[in-house]
C-alpha cells in the first residue's frame, strides 16, 4: 500500500524572529508543495528518495544530505507514533517544488507531509488539521530545536492568519482580491540571520526591544489593513518591516535591490520574507502591474503569483 500526503508552503508578511518570543506575526499560505509517499519495500530499513524540480530550486547539490534527513524524520515520526519499524522495509519518496532554506517553509512543509503520510499509513486516514499541526511542529522541533510554529500553522490550516505562539491563530478574511509576487534570490550564504538576531539581542538589547516593539505594531496594523482591504497600507507596512530588518542586518543586498525593483515596477510594497540573509522576497502588487514585476524579477528563481480573496468577487 502506498500513502501520499501533500503539504503546501508559506510566506510571512511581518514578525519573523520576534514571533519565536511570542510577538504577533502575519503569514500567508502558498502553493509550492512537498509531496511525500510512504510504502513498504522488501529490504529492511528506510530508503529515502528525493525528486526535485531543479529548474525551480538549488536543492540538487544537497540531495544526499536531504535524503539522509528524510530517512531520519521518517524514523523519528515512527518512534513518536509508537510504531515499531524494526526489521520493516519502508520507502519514502519526496517530490518538492519548493526551494529549501529560502523562506518558503520547506522544513515545516516536509515535517507536515511526513507526519501526515505516516499517520495515514499506520494509524488512520481521518486526521484533524489541529493534530497534524501539533504533530508536525513536534517533529520539526526535534530537527531544528526551537521554532515558533507559525510555518506549521500556515501549512496545516492553509489560511491567511495573525499568529501568536501558544494562541489559537486568528484567520483574516479578505473582502477584495489581493495579489503577491514572490521570487527567490538564492540560498542563504553571506549572512546567518539567526546569529545576527541573537547577537543583536545580546549586544544591543535596547535596540533589539525597540525593533521588536516596532515589528509588533507593524504586524497588528498589517492584520487590520488586510481585514479592511486597505492594500495601499499593506504595501506601506511591508516596506516598513523591510526597513526594520535592514536595520537589524539580515537583508542582503540582492534582496534589497529586488524589493526596490519591484516597487519601481508598480508594487505597493516589498520585503524579505522568512528568516532572511537570502532567499525569497515578496511584493504586494496591483493586478495591472503583476507582469512588469514578474519581468523585473526574471533573474530570480521560482517567481510565482499568489492570489487571495478571489472568492469575494464570485
Ligand atoms: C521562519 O520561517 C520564521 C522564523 O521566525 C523562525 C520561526 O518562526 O520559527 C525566522
Amino acid at each position: 500500500m502506498l500513502t501520499i500526503a501533500t503539504a503546501n508552503s508559506k510566506f510571512i508578511l511581518s514578525g519573523e524572529h520576534f514571533v519565536v518570543e511570542g510577538a504577533p506575526s502575519v503569514v500567508l499560505p502558498a502553493s509550492f508543495t512537498t509531496q511525500v509517499s510512504i510504502g513498504e519495500q522488501n529490504e529492511p530499513g528506510i530508503t529515502a528518495v528525493c525528486n526535485i524540480n531543479c529548474s525551480q530550486s538549488w536543492l540538487e547539490q544537497h540531495r544526499e544530505r536531504h535524503e539522509a534527513l528524510i530517512a531520519e524524520l521518517v524514523n523519528r515520526s515512527a518512534q513518536m507514533l509508537g510504531i515499531d519499524i524494526h526489521g520493516m522495509g519502508l520507502r519514502c519518496l519526496v517530490r518538492s517544488t519548493m526551494p529549501p532554506g529560502q523562506g518558503a517553509g520547506s522544513s515545516s512543509s516536509l515535517s507536515q507531509a511526513i507526519a501526515e503520510a505516516m499517520i495515514r499509513h499506520f494509524i488512520t486516514d481521518d486526521v484533524h488539521p489541529n493534530y497534524l499541526r501539533w504533530f508536525g511542529t513536534r517533529l520539526e522541533k526535534q530537527w531544528h530545536g526551537e521554532v515558533s510554529g507559525i510555518d506549521n500553522a500556515a501549512i496545516a490550516y492553509r489560511r491567511i492568519m495573525l499568529y501568536q505562539r501558544d494562541q489559537a491563530p486568528v484567520f483574516i478574511p479578505l473582502s477584495s482580491p489581493l495579489f503577491f509576487v514572490v521570487g527567490t534570490t538564492g540560498p542563504r550564504s553571506e549572512i546567518d540571520p539567526y546569529s545576527v538576531m541573537r547577537n543583536l539581542k545580546q549586544n544591543k538589547p535596547l535596540q533589539y526591544l525597540a525593533y521588536r516593539e516596532a515589528m509588533t505594531d507593524n504586524a497588528l496594523q498589517l492584520a487590520e489593513a488586510l481585514r479592511h482591504g486597505d492594500y495601499l497600507r499593506v504595501g506601506a507596512l511591508m516596506n516598513e518591516s523591510e526597513e526594520i530588518f535592514e536595520a537589524c542586518g539580515i537583508v542582503t543586498r540582492q534582496m534589497k535591490v529586488a524589493c526596490e525593483t519591484a516597487r519601481s515596477n508598480g508594487a505597493l510594497g516589498a520585503r524579505m520574507t522568512g528568516a532572511g540573509g537570502g532567499g525569497f522576497v515578496i511584493a504586494c502588487v496591483p493586478i495591472k502591474h503583476i507582469e512588469s514585476v514578474q519581468m523585473s524579477w526574471s533573474h530570480l528563481k521560482s517567481v510565482t503569483v499568489l492570489s487571495f480573496g478571489l472568492e469575494a468577487i464570485r
